[in-house]
């Protein structure tokens, strides 16, 4: 059966010439506050093992180290580095081990949209619930989502679902257009130590000026390159700024061993079918 695109040509150019792509209306309103409280209730569930697993240890860093890197194949809470008690993401497998976001994830609306952008072989990598707590919600700075998850060649590309209205108020996105044809700067790869280290690659800065606000509705996804810097401030305001993200890579590029997240060989990374492709 033939179906009809989900992205028109006016879309797909504006893709290739910005490096993102804003669709609103990808989930309603109403699907929107259940994942929040999904979310919320994940929280629940997961900060005593979390406190478990980092306070029961007389070496919290190392803990708090090897609970990040193991969290590739879990369901994982981190908090707020100014305010502990509250939660700044969960991650970073829930697409594979939560029914819920698994379903998100797996909306034939996605593959279809990976599809339309190139990808021959898409592989979900890595999922994120982000909280941006009103008041609280820490700043990211400006950064290429290659950094952090690298193919040979590059392939990452970042699907953003905006859970609550975004606007500059709570922290939206800010996003250099074409900004994706910058060199990427630097990796970060896991240190052999227990750790990770970050790896320059080009000494340039990344664009100071040039940011463009994302402020988008409730249910909104956008599409983000690998190269692509972007960035939030933290939310000051009193309206939480939840989202999503989801980044695939191509499974005809090579995810090395360096990268830090890493899956253990009875967990393979999968494709929208859930299929190793
Ligand atoms: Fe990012």
């Amino acid at each position: 059966m033939n179906m009809a695109p989900f992205l028109s040509e006016a879309q797909l150019q504006d893709w290739q010439r910005d490096g993102f792509l804003v669709i609103e209306g990808f989930l309603s309103p109403a699907e929107c506050e259940e994942y929040k409280a999904h979310a919320d209730q994940l929280v629940e569930f997961l900060k005593p093992e979390w406190q478990a697993a980092i306070f029961s240890t007389r070496n919290q860093a190392a803990a708090s180290n090897q609970y990040f890197l193991d969290s590739g194949s879990q369901l994982s809470i981190f908090m707020e580095e100014e305010a502990p008690e509250l939660p700044n993401k969960l991650g970073h497998a829930l697409h594979d081990l939560d029914p819920k976001f698994n379903a998100l994830c797996r909306k034939p609306e996605m593959a279809m949209i990976a599809q339309e952008i190139g990808f021959v072989h898409p592989l979900l990598l890595q999922t994120m619930f982000i909280f941006k707590h009103p008041g609280f919600g820490g700043e990211v700075k400006a950064h290429q989502d290659s950094t952090f998850l690298n193919t040979d060649p590059g392939s990452v590309v970042g699907f953003w679902i905006a859970m609550d209205a975004a606007t500059k108020e709570n922290a939206c996105l800010w996003a250099v257009p074409g900004g994706h044809r910058e060199a990427l700067r630097s990796k970060m790869q896991r240190d052999g130590n227990g750790g990770v280290e970050f790896i320059t690659l080009d000494e340039r800065p990344l664009p100071q000026e040039g940011y463009v606000a994302l402020e988008v509705p409730q249910g909104t996804l956008v599409l983000l390159h690998g190269l692509l810097p972007h960035k939030s401030e933290a939310n000051r305001s009193e309206k939480s700024r939840y989202a999503f993200a989801l980044h695939v890579i191509e499974g005809n590029a090579e995810y090395g061993p360096e990268n830090w997240l890493q899956r253990p060989a009875d967990m393979p990374l999968m494709g929208f079918q859930r299929m190793r492709c």
